[in-house]
């Protein structure tokens, strides 16, 4: 099959680089000549493990290409995929315009009738935007050419994007017309040969499961964090409770770890997109609104502890700390909403320095922080120690779960570390005389 995506992000990079490695002929089209540039030269603007392997195979192989033009885009194909990105706007809401402008460029240069597939994370009601936009430009060109309108949206985790595309929990297909069902079955049809993994749904139910699927997830989050809150304050250890808990079949182990709270390009921006939709149809969302209020509080608890440690915030003026992990999460660059992000800007605030390790965000927190006078990127993550006061840990990295403490007690100046993903046994921490910091568990 012929297929068209819009956006080379994460979604639309990965699902036309999945869709060519099964054999359909994919354009990726973005308006972003330097990144198709750099594509078309066999350069991966993401860090996603397995892609540029993908990548270079199917390019190679002429079954996936790159193209900035509208023109060439839509000619390309009857299907029509948009994964282009829908920032918060100011105010907490998606930002539509880059989907809509899609929509719009589609239906001045159709030539035939088109099915247009909505991957983006959109509120529920876009799809019906999108179609009143192919409609009114198809108008004002008096053309009678038809088109379809599905939702489908994307379920895949940062840093397993491609295993979770290639094997799917479900494949949601939102639309009301049997010709565009059909079309997708067939587009997906390797991806769901063991089992079948097609949802059928209206479209707005589409729509909404995607928000409903990542606050659901983001709930479970806040709510460890909460009791992880509580357990530290009734001398509990959150981690028995979680195993506790997880053993119910019903609640399961799944998005039940504690820690700096949620981060990345979904959640923070889902959550608060859920929030506003509900709004804006006099549904005032509690339980949401909690969720984010308890991950904004949540981000903060390092830093909090860091400054309770020191004395008070005044007391970590010219003190030096050193800091594991940037990234919002393991196997990514991402930095987007990071809790290591909130740490760090605390932490110059109050005058002190950060001292950095990241196995691969390095170069992305220097672009964000590059400037900043009380930040120092570090090689490896011993040597993010020496000199330092006191070592944090923001992301659980492999490489950071087994490393020598006789090691970093040699280079950090004190044997203190607020662990920010319960990496470590706190009794063992505690008879080699350290002082540990972990989230749910009494220091
Ligand atoms: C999330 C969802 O997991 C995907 O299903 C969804 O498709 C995606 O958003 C999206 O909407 O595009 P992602 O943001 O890549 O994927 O990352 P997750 O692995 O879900 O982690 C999100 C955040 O939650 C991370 O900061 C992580 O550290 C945190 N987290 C996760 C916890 O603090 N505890 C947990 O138990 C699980």
């Amino acid at each position: 099959m012929r297929v068209t995506v819009f956006g080379t992000g994460y979604v639309g990079l990965v699902t036309g680089a999945c869709l060519a490695d099964v054999g359909h002929h994919v354009l990726c089209m973005d308006i972003d000549e330097e990144k198709i540039a750099r594509l078309k030269a066999g350069e991966i603007p993401i860090h996603e493990p397995g892609l540029d392997e993908i990548v270079r195979r199917t390019a190679g192989s002429g079954h996936l290409a790159f193209t900035t033009s509208h023109a060439d885009a839509v000619a390309h194909a009857d299907l029509q995929i948009v994964a282009v990105g829908t920032p918060p706007d100011e105010s907490g809401a998606a930002d539509l315009q880059y989907v809509l402008a899609v929509a719009g460029a589609i239906a001045t240069h159709m030539q035939s009738p088109k099915i247009v597939v909505v991957k983006s994370t959109v509120p529920v009601g876009t799809c019906d935007k999108v179609a009143e936009r192919l409609a009114s430009v198809l108008a004002t060109r008096g053309s009678p050419l038809g088109f379809d309108v599905v939702s489908n949206p994307e379920f895949l985790k940062e840093g397993a994007a491609v295993a979770d595309f290639q094997r799917p929990d479900r494949i949601i297909v939102g639309t009301g017309s049997p010709h565009a069902r059909t079309v997708m079955a067939e587009l997906y049809e390797p991806f769901n040969r063991n089992h079948d993994r097609m949802l059928y749904m209206a479209t707005r139910s589409s729509e909404l499961t995607k928000y409903a699927a990542n606050a659901m997830l983001a709930t479970r989050i806040s709510f460890i964090n909460e009791i992880a809150n509580l357990a530290e304050r009734l001398g509990a250890d959150i981690e028995q409770v979680r195993r506790g808990i997880g053993s119910d079949p019903r609640i399961g182990y799944h998005f039940i770890y504690p820690g700096v709270g949620y981060g990345g390009s979904c959640f923070p921006k889902d959550v608060q997109a859920l929030t506003r939709t509900a709004r804006e149809v006099g549904y005032r969302a509690g339980l949401i609104e909690a969720v984010e209020a308890v991950n904004n509080s949540q981000k903060t608890r390092l830093f909090d502890n860091i400054a309770a440690h020191f004395g008070g915030a005044d007391a970590l003026r010219g003190k030096t700390i050193a800091l594991w992990g940037l990234a919002f999460k393991p196997n990514t660059d991402d930095m987007r909403e990071a809790p290591s992000r909130v740490l760090m800007e605390a932490l110059w605030k109050a005058g002190a320095k950060v001292r950095a390790f990241d196995p691969v965000a390095g170069g992305e927190t220097l672009r964000l922080y590059g400037e900043e006078p009380g930040f120092e990127l570090m090689q490896d993550k011993y040597s993010a120690l020496d000199n330092a006061d006191a070592l944090a840990i923001c992301t659980e990295w492999q490489q950071f779960r087994a490393p020598d403490f006789d090691e970093m007690a040699l280079r950090l100046t004190q044997r203190v570390i607020f662990d920010g993903r319960n990496l470590y046994s706190p009794e063992r921490l505690r008879d080699d005389g350290w002082t540990y910091y972990s989230i749910g568990r009494a220091p």
